[in-house]
């Protein structure tokens, strides 16, 4: 019986691996683990999304918490290591971009373990964002890649990998969202919060570079409270660090209309994000699932790893400018803000499945 491991760390990766499992459930010669890095490990942050998204309890969980790059990082791949070399995987799964993603795949290349990395090559050509080097480690590492969108086999082509190895398989946080998508429909979270359906604005931001210095951050409460809407803001731990650090818990209490939420499990997200006018994000996947729903997704960033949610969906580049914010807000008003194409609603199927089978071929060479 061969063995694999998928490895989730932060929230982001819990979704990933819900249509992995599925899928690999379905394949009784796979013995499959889950190991649980930590770095993710609030309650909000990381066990409710297993219970939502039905996944078994990881079989180890190495409980690393948060911590500077380095640290963090090195925390992973010594409990990593452990794990591999008690299981003894013939393939590791890796998911997404986070330092979980790079840390894992590190230490099972050294151990000649081959590793999967499911959304490979995409690329924001922005090394300031640690994301960016843990995608492009990664890809770099990996035996199977798996690429979400077009842009990824370009990136990859240009940067000379093995393209025998690069799968294009769609986008997996896709997957599980049609997986939920009764579940969602039958939610209306947005009633919890005495909010009016289409008429409010869901708000997510957490990337460093809008949070971590006290500026950026002004600048995005300057977005905010420019917001002619009903606002709701699920708010990342870091944000909330960093609100209280640079004293502007007082500014966010004053903004009219707007409610701080704490971070949303998975369906409860998504039925506000079905239910908004507008996503106000600096988040990755979000650019996707906010297209799914044909919902204007005004993103906190100067780039993206995933332009095919900027061509063919509803994400738009704001970075933190009221005006590009202040015109795109004219043209939801107007009606002319570009609407989302049948591409996206089909590059969430099948991709577990798709994934699952060149593993499964992969391990009985
Ligand atoms: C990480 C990912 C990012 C992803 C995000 C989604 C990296 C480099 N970044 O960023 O790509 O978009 O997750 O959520 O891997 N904290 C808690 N409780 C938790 C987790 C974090 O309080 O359960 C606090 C800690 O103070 C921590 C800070 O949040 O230092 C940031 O967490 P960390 O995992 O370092 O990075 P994220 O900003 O969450």
């Amino acid at each position: 019986m061969k063995k694999i491991i998928s490895v989730v760390g932060a929230r982001p990766n819990f979704m990933k691996i819900a249509p992995l499992e599925r899928e690999l459930k379905r394949r009784p010669e796979i013995e499959k683990f889950i190991v649980h890095t930590g770095q993710h490990y609030d309650k909000d942050m990381s066990d409710v999304f297993f219970e939502q998204l039905g996944l078994p309890k990881p079989e180890r969980s190495l409980g690393v918490g948060s911590g500077g790059h380095g640290a963090m990082t090195g925390r992973i791949m010594i409990g990593f290591e452990k794990a591999c070399l008690e299981i003894k995987p013939d393939l590791v799964i890796v998911v997404g971009d986070v330092n979980s993603t790079i840390a894992a795949s590190l230490v099972a290349r050294k151990l000649f373990i081959p590793v999967a990395h499911v959304e490979s090559g995409l690329r924001s050509f922005d090394e300031t964002m640690p994301e960016e080097l843990n995608r492009r480690l990664t890809d770099c590492l990996s035996n199977l890649l798996f690429v979400s969108e077009p842009s990824g086999m370009l990136n990859l082509e240009r940067e000379g990998a093995d393209m025998g190895r690069v799968h294009l398989v769609g986008d997996i946080m896709l997957e599980t969202l049609q997986m939920f998508l009764p579940v969602i429909n039958g939610a209306t979270a947005w009633k919890k919060f005495g909010l009016e359906v289409d008429e409010y604005c869901l708000i997510t931001i957490h990337r460093p570079s809008n949070v971590d210095t006290r500026e950026a951050l002004s600048e995005v409460l300057d977005i905010i409270e420019a917001t002619p809407f009903p606002k709701i803001f699920p708010i990342h731990p870091r944000t909330i660090k960093k609100i209280e650090e640079f004293g502007f818990t007082e500014r966010i209490a004053a903004i009219p209309d707007f409610i701080q939420a704490p971070p949303q499990p998975y369906t409860n997200f998504l039925s506000l994000l079905q239910g908004c006018k507008l996503i106000i994000s600096d988040s990755g996947s979000v650019q996707g699932e906010a297209s799914f729903f044909d919902k204007p997704c005004l993103v906190c960033r100067e780039n993206t790893e995933r332009p095919f949610y900027q061509e063919y969906g509803t994400s738009k580049l704001i970075g933190r400018s009221l005006s590009l914010f202040e015109k795109a807000v004219g043209e939801i008003q107007a009606g002319s803000y570009p609407r989302s194409t049948n591409e996206v609603r089909e590059i969430g199927s099948h991709v577990g499945r798709r994934v699952v089978d060149v593993i499964a071929a992969f391990l009985n060479q």
